[in-house]
């Protein structure tokens, strides 16, 4: 007998900015780059574990990739959000987010 199974964190991993809680301080900024088409050519997500950094990332990759275009309410059920809520989109490695942390401390960036 097989059993359905789903990773925890991706059965309850928030879908949308309001359904992260207490990261208004990222989401609002990601939220009006996303309503003013003001992007960054990359974000990083900074913080200690758990907080909702990969959460965060998948949704605004859903919010920049939907089918509906550039929108705060991405439909997620489109190819595009499907793909980003199951985790099967290019994600970068470990080595390659510490290198890339060696960056931020010369930058200005925004903890979560
Ligand atoms: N801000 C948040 N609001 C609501 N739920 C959250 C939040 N942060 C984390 N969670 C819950 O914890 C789970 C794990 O979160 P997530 O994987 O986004 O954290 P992370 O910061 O990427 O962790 P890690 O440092 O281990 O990579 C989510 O699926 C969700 O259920
Ligand atoms: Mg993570
Ligand atoms: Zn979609």
């Amino acid at each position: 007998m097989t059993i359905p199974y789903i990773v925890f964190a991706r059965k309850y991993r928030p879908q949308k900015f309001d359904e992260l809680i207490g990261q208004e301080h990222i989401t609002n900024l990601l939220k009006e780059a996303i309503t003013t088409k003001r992007l960054g050519s990359a974000y990083l997500f900074s913080g200690p574990r758990g907080v909702g950094k990969t959460s965060c990332a998948r949704i605004l990759a859903k919010s920049l990739n939907c089918k509906d275009g550039s929108t705060l309410s991405p439909c997620g059920n489109c190819p595009a959000c499907l793909e980003i809520a199951q985790g099967q989109v290019l994600m970068l490695s470990k080595s390659t987010v510490l290198r890339t942390a060696a960056l931020t401390k010369s930058g200005r960036f925004v903890r979560m």
